[in-house]
């Protein structure tokens, strides 16, 4: 097992990655006080032995999966459950389970007594590579993702890759969108990449979890509120998200659309550099041919950008501005009226 450790001015926290992670690390953490799993009906199904093995006697909220159930309404009937099982400030939450469970439990961990300790499972490659890491916990609201959160730092993560047996190749795919993302911000992960045919060959994954993990720490650790370097996090993401939103697509898959996109339009804007930004491209086409599926319509477009306007980077002044890939390890912002982004998506999508 190998352990990482990401320390900002309010927390010095552990990330321990490997089959033995839980089993080494899950026993002292449940020790001593009342506790609280949250996880899905996905997870909870899938793993009975798990739940039992460690969690028997412990309070369990069980989540409906999916995305439209990261809101308002599934926050407070998690924090009543917590109220409800007698939680005290010394009590922790375990989040068991991809990126949604990770975002509202984290954030349901940061409100409850105004903070009790959270520990994150992810049982997803997405959550594995990049969502239980950081501290970023939130719901969305009114169709606009992730818009209401806090920064709020796990004490430990333990990742165990045993999870991702069970994951469906769809899923997988999309934690391979956030893999691409870190191979557009770190040239060894950009090169292992490129020479990869198989992107979710399991042994492969496997050996990108460390290296996503240790390149966001690093981020994390030098720009933990995001107000300069954790920006280049979300390359391929203002659209991504747009993306997302309006086509119904999941997260990863929006990020690899978006990462396209994004890509082709800063080459068109002599952002970034033409062969590079071919070659990472080349990346997300592999990742995208994964699973078969009929390209989304992307003909309401125009309709669709408007909620990159939402994007939490924007300054409201009618400009768009994106994270994007430059060189092999560089990234830098990319700035548009609305009108102009709207235009370089167009284009994009016909080089799709
Ligand atoms: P998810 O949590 O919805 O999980 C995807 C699906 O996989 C769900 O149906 C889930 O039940 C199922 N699942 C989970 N583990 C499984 C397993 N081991 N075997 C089989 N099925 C399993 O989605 P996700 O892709 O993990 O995460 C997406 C979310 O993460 C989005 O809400 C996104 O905004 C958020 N996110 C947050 C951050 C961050 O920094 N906090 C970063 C990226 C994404
Ligand atoms: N997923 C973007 C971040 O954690 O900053």
């Amino acid at each position: 097992m190998q352990e990482i450790i990401l320390q900002t001015p309010t927390m010095t926290g552990k990330i321990y990655v490997g089959e033995d992670a839980i089993k080494n690390r899950l026993p002292a953490l449940l020790q001593g006080q009342k506790n609280f799993v949250l996880t899905d009906t996905n997870v909870y199904a899938l793993y009975p032995d798990f739940f039992k093995e460690y969690f028997d006697g412990t309070e369990i909220f069980v989540l409906a999966a999916g995305e439209e159930n990261k809101n308002f309404q599934s926050l407070q009937s998690i924090l009543e459950s917590m109220s409800k099982a007698g939680l005290l400030r010394t009590s922790r939450l375990f989040a068991v389970g991809g990126g949604v469970i990770g975002d509202i439990g984290g954030l349901a961990a940061a409100l409850y007594m105004r903070g009790i300790s959270c520990v994150q499972i992810p049982t997803t490659l997405l959550a594995q590579v990049d969502s239980s890491v950081g501290g970023k916990t939130a719901v969305d609201l009114g169709g606009v993702k992730n818009i209401v959160g806090a920064f709020y730092q796990p004490c430990e993560v333990l990742v165990n890759p045993a999870f991702l047996q069970t994951l469906p190749q769809r899923e997988i795919k999309c934690g391979i969108g956030e893999i691409v993302k870190y191979a557009a911000l770190n040239g060894e992960i950009f090169d292992a990449l490129c020479k990869q045919d198989t992107l979710d060959e399991p042994q492969f994954l496997t050996s990108l979890i460390e290296k996503c993990i240790r390149h966001k720490a690093q981020v994390v650790q030098a720009d933990e509120k995001e107000s300069g370097e954790r920006r280049s996090l979300n390359v391929g993401h203002t659209t991504g998200h747009a993306i997302e939103l309006s086509t119904g697509l999941s997260h990863g898959e929006g990020v690899l659309y978006g990462m396209f996109m994004e890509t082709q339009t800063a080459m068109e804007k002599g952002v970034c550099e033409k062969e590079y930004g071919e070659k990472l491209q080349q990346i997300v086409r592999k990742a995208l041919a994964l699973t078969p599926m009929s390209a989304p319509d992307f003909s309401g477009i125009a309709k669709d950008a408007e909620k990159a306007k939402s994007d939490k980077k924007n300054t409201g002044n009618n400009q768009i501005t994106m994270s994007v890939a430059k060189a092999k390890g560089v990234w830098t912002t990319l700035s548009l009226p609305f009108e102009k982004y709207v235009q370089a998506l167009e284009n994009a999508v016909n080089s799709l």
